[in-house]
C-alpha cells in the first residue's frame, strides 16, 4: 500500500466543540463533511481517547467552526495537540454559547455550524458522529478557508495519532540517496511532539523570526509554533 496516496484526499481544518454541563471540549479535527444536504447533516470522527468523544457522546450536541486560512498554527497546537484542558484552551479563544448549548468558537473562524447528534457509529479507533445542522452562520466576510493540505505544506503543520489521517513518516521515507539536495547549509530542525520542521529558508512569521535565521540563532525561549515544545527539544532533521 501506497501511504503517500492518503496525502491526496483533501479536507478543511475545523474546530469542533461540546460540553456536557460545565464539562466544556474542544478539538482540532480535519475529518469533518456535509454528508446529506435536505436536511444538512454533517459527520466528524472523534478518537475514542479524545476528551471530547465522551463530551459529545453524553451530550449529543456539538458545533463544527470551519478555521480560515489566517489561523495561526499555535491554536492548531493547543487544541490538536492538548488534550482534555479546557481551562487552557477556552482562555486563548473568543467563544458564544449557540442555540443547542454547546460552545461555538469564534476565534479565526470563517463560519460555523451547530448540530444535534443524530446517529453514531463505532468505527474502531473512532466514532463517527453523525449531526443534523440547527444552524448554519458565516463569520464573516471573504475569510478563506484553511486546507489541510495548507497546513502540512505552509504551516509544517502533521496530524497526531488520534486523527483518522495520521501517517507514520518513517514508512514513507525517501532512502537517502534519493532526497533532494538542500538548499541551503543551514540545517534544519524537527520537533519530536508534532513533527514541525523548523526552515531557516522560512523563518518563523508567528513569532517574527525572519527568513535566514539560522536554528541557532533562535532565541531560547522561541517554542514550536505547533505545538509549543521547547527550543531544546528540536532535533537536526538529518
Ligand atoms: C491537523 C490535525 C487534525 C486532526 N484531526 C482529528 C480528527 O479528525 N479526529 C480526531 O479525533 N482527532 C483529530 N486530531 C487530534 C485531536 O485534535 C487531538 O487528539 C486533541 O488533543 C483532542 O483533544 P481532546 O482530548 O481535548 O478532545 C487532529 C489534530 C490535528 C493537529
Amino acid at each position: 500500500m501506497n501511504l503517500e496516496a492518503f496525502y491526496k484526499m483533501s479536507y478543511g481544518i475545523y474546530m469542533i466543540a461540546s460540553c456536557d454541563g460545565d464539562e466544556l471540549s474542544a478539538y482540532i479535527a480535519n475529518t469533518a463533511f456535509q454528508v446529506t444536504a435536505t436536511p444538512p447533516k454533517l459527520a466528524i470522527s472523534c478518537h475514542k481517547d479524545n476528551h471530547s468523544a465522551g463530551v459529545i457522546e453524553r451530550s449529543g450536541v456539538f458545533t463544527v467552526s470551519a478555521l480560515e486560512k489566517d489561523t495561526d498554527a499555535g491554536l492548531i497546537g493547543l487544541f490538536g495537540y492538548k488534550s482534555g484542558n479546557e481551562k487552557q484552551k477556552f482562555q486563548r479563544v473568543n467563544y458564544i454559547t449557540g442555540v443547542t448549548g454547546a460552545p461555538v468558537i469564534l476565534t479565526h473562524a470563517a463560519a460555523y455550524f451547530e448540530c444535534r447528534v443524530v446517529d453514531q457509529f463505532d468505527v474502531g479507533t473512532h466514532y463517527l458522529f453523525i449531526g443534523e445542522v440547527v444552524e448554519a452562520v458565516l463569520n464573516g466576510e471573504d475569510k478563506d478557508p484553511l486546507t489541510y493540505a495548507w497546513y502540512r505544506e505552509e504551516l509544517q503543520g502533521y496530524a497526531p495519532e488520534r486523527a483518522p489521517t495520521y501517517i507514520d513518516r518513517s514508512k514513507i521515507a525517501k532512502p537517502a540517496e534519493d532526497r533532494e539536495a538542500p538548499e541551503t547549509t543551514d540545517e534544519r530542525y524537527i520537533c519530536p511532539i508534532c513533527a514541525y520542521v523548523y526552515d531557516p529558508l522560512k523563518g518563523d512569521v508567528s513569532q517574527d523570526i525572519p527568513p535566514g535565521t539560522p536554528f541557532e540563532d533562535l532565541p531560547a525561549d522561541w517554542i514550536c509554533p505547533v505545538c509549543a515544545a521547547a527550543k531544546s527539544m528540536f532535533i537536526p532533521e538529518n
